[in-house]
This record gives C-alpha cells, structure tokens and sequence, in this order.
C-alpha cells in the first residue's frame, strides 16, 4: 500500500519557511494551541492530493507551497496564491526536490511570475484557462506532479484522501450524486452530513450484499416466514429457520466494530432485509430507528466508521480535523482503535484537542505543530 511519509508545507507556520512534517506512522496525531495551523496543514494536504488526483478542493488559504513525500518515490507539489497570472504564465518547476529549500525556491519562482492585483485584473486564469472572479474565489493552484521515480504505477497517483473538516466530509471525487440527492424530501442543501452517510449505506449495501450475503437462502427463508405468516411455525421448523437465517446473512466484521460503540449505549445495529443498516434500542428489539433519525454522534460515528471500512483497500489517507467533536468521551477513547481495525492498512492523519483521543490505539505518533512555528 502506498502512503505519505513526509509532508513540507512552506509560509505557513513560519513566515517564508518550510516545516517538513514526519508522518510515516499508520496513526499521526496532531496537538497544539488553537490557531496553530492543524486545520490548515489538513486542509493543505487534501488539497495536494486532490489535485495530483485532478480532482480540486476548493480550500480558501493561499500564499503556501507544499510538497507530498509518497512511499513509492512520488514527491507531489502545488503552490496556492492569491493574485492573477499573465497569458504567458508557466508555473515553475521544483529544480532538486529532495533539497531543504526546494519549496522555498519554487514559492519565490512562483511569486515572481504573479501580477499584482489591480482593479482591472479581477479574473484569476487557472494553468488549464479557466476564469474565475476574484470576489468568489481567491486561489490559483499550481501543480507539478512531473517527478516520478522509475518502477511507480503509470496511472494515478496510487493514493487519495479523505478529509473530515467542520463535521463535514470531503472526498476526493466530488460525490456526483449528492446534487440529485438534493431531490429527495428528507435532504435540505445544507445537510451534507446525511447525504454523506446515505451514500455510505447505499455503498455499505450493495458490497455486502455481493460479499456475505446468500440471496437464495435469503429467498427461501421469506418465503417460509410467509407460509406462516397467520399461523404458528413448529417449534423444529423455527429452530432450523433461525440457523439458516443466520448462516444467510453472516455476521460482518464491520457489524461487530460498531456494535462496540453502540453496546455502550444500549443500542446495537443491525441489517435489514435489504442490508441497510438500522438501529435498535436493545430493550425493545421489535422496532428499529431509520439512519435519518440517528442522533449527531450516531451519524458521524457511523459515517467515519463506513468510510474507513468502504475505502480499506484504496490507499486512501483519512484525513481527520477533530473526530471527536460530536462523541461521547468513551466512544472518542475506542475511535481510533476501531478505525485501525476496520482498515488496517490505510493511514490516519488526524487533529485533536481530547486528551482522550491519544494513547488507545497501536501505532500512534504525536506531533505538536506548535514546534514548527517560530518567531522570526
Ligand atoms: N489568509 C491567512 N493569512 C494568515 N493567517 C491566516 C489566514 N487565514 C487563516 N489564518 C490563520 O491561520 C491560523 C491557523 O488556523 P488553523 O485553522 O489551521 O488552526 P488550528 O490549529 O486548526 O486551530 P483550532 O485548534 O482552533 O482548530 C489561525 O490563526 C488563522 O487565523
Ligand atoms: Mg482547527
């Protein structure tokens, strides 16, 4: 599996200066006062890997540079400013990659190529000429993914991101369906959290339903339970119809993750017919809570749990911004621990304010960002 080892960010934390960020551990944590620039090292990162993926995230910090160090050789750079380029703008290209100041040099090359603002330049030009205007947006991004080491997969980049930020979700696509999801009742524009675990579930349904599920047990078992819908099954008859129900829809390991959490509250989650997933209060195991009326902890649990479980065996970096926000203090000292569990090979950059967030989960490295802000 492919991964990050080194991040360099460049006129962030330091004024014209590169911090250059060791995340080559399966968990990073990121700690450190508010307004450090946790946030934005995030935001930074998801932004460098969606473009070098020709996808964009539409971050609105500019005036830094970065640089993605990949565990097969791939260094990925982009650059973000705020000002207007000319017709005959070619972005610059990063001369020695592996050199301290590499990024410093491209961010002073990049600065010299730049108009300054004025009120006739209100259109930034994007390399692939694309116009926007300034009030909306203030960012130019400029990418230079050329430098592959030999041996490296042709195609892609081999790794993409996920960015959980402001209790909502990014990924690197854009989720095409979630405009027409805007259709449906129960999703008002704003509410992308529910859009996010709809197409979770949808997803979570339709692999497993090609994965552990057995479709003609499935069928036969409904139609036994109709045959004796108005009457009483035989007592022998029920016992062999709850074995082969159980054998038809074996137990998923994701169903077992979640259920720690939701043990703790007495709940637990469970499959419908369909697979969707549903919740029930377990003191009243007959009726079940749909996943739109899930509570806001619920919801995110069960959304960073799905795309950690759906997205395990993409290379995908996941990409945290305070998890813990929504959680109870207990569910926030198994979160990273299940998330581990449930992907194992994927890697966890995540920023954190809960003492109960650290030291749960095999693997961790904790990174104070505040050491690479220095006063000049
Ligand atoms: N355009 C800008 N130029 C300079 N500084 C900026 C700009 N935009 C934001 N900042 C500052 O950058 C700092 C870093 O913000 P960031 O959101 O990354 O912090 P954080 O470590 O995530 O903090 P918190 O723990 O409060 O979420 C903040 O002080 C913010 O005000
Ligand atoms: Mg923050």
């Amino acid at each position: 599996m492919n991964r990050i080892t080194k991040v360099g960010i460049h006129n962030i934390f330091t004024d014209d200066e590169t911090a250059f960020i060791d995340v080559d551990s399966p968990i990073t944590i990121f700690t450190g006062y508010n307004g450090i620039g946790k946030s934005t090292a995030l935001g930074i990162i998801h932004s460098t890997i969606s473009l070098a993926n020709r996808g964009e995230y539409l971050f609105p910090r500019s005036n830094w540079a970065s640089q993605i160090f990949l565990l097969d050789g791939r260094i990925l750079n982009h650059g973000k400013v705020a000002r207007p380029v000319s017709d005959d703008f070619s972005p610059p290209q990063i001369k020695n990659p592996q050199k301290e100041d590499s990024l410093k040099q491209y961010f002073t090359d990049l600065n010299s190529r730049i108009l300054p603002i004025n009120k006739k330049n209100k259109t930034l030009v994007s390399k692939d000429g694309e116009k926007r205007d300034l009030r909306s947006t203030n960012v130019l991004t400029i990418a230079d993914s050329s430098r592959v080491k030999k041996g490296a997969a042709a195609t892609g980049i081999g790794v993409q991101s996920l960015l959980y930020c402001d209790e909502l979700f990014n990924f690197n696509q854009d989720v095409d369906q979630s405009e027409r999801l805007e259709e449906l009742d129960i999703f008002s524009k704003k509410n992308t959290l529910d859009k996010t675990l709809y197409l979770l579930i949808i997803e979570f349904s339709m692999v497993e339903t090609k994965t552990n599920f057995n479709s003609e047990l499935h069928d036969l078992i409904k139609q036994i339970d109709e045959l004796f819908s108005d009457s009483e099954m035989p007592l022998s008859l029920r016992e062999r119809v709850e074995d082969l129900r159980s054998i038809s829809t074996p137990e998923s390991s994701f169903l077992t993750e979640v259920n720690i959490f939701f043990s703790m509250t007495g709940r637990e989650i469970f499959y419908t017919d369909e697979k969707m997933l549903q919740l029930r209060v377990k003191s009243r195991p007959k009726e079940s809570v749909e996943w739109f009326n899930l509570s806001k902890g619920e919801k995110t649990l069960l959304c960073l749990l799905l795309a950690a479980y759906l997205n395990k065996d993409k290379d995908t970096v996941f990409l945290l911004d305070e998890p813990d926000l929504s959680l109870h203090i207990k569910w926030q000292k198994q979160l990273l621990k299940s998330l581990r569990a449930l992907a194992p090979k994927s890697q966890f950059i995540i920023s954190t304010h809960s003492p109960a967030m650290i030291g749960n989960a095999e693997g961790e490295k904790i990174i104070n960002v505040g050491s690479f802000a220095r006063v000049k």
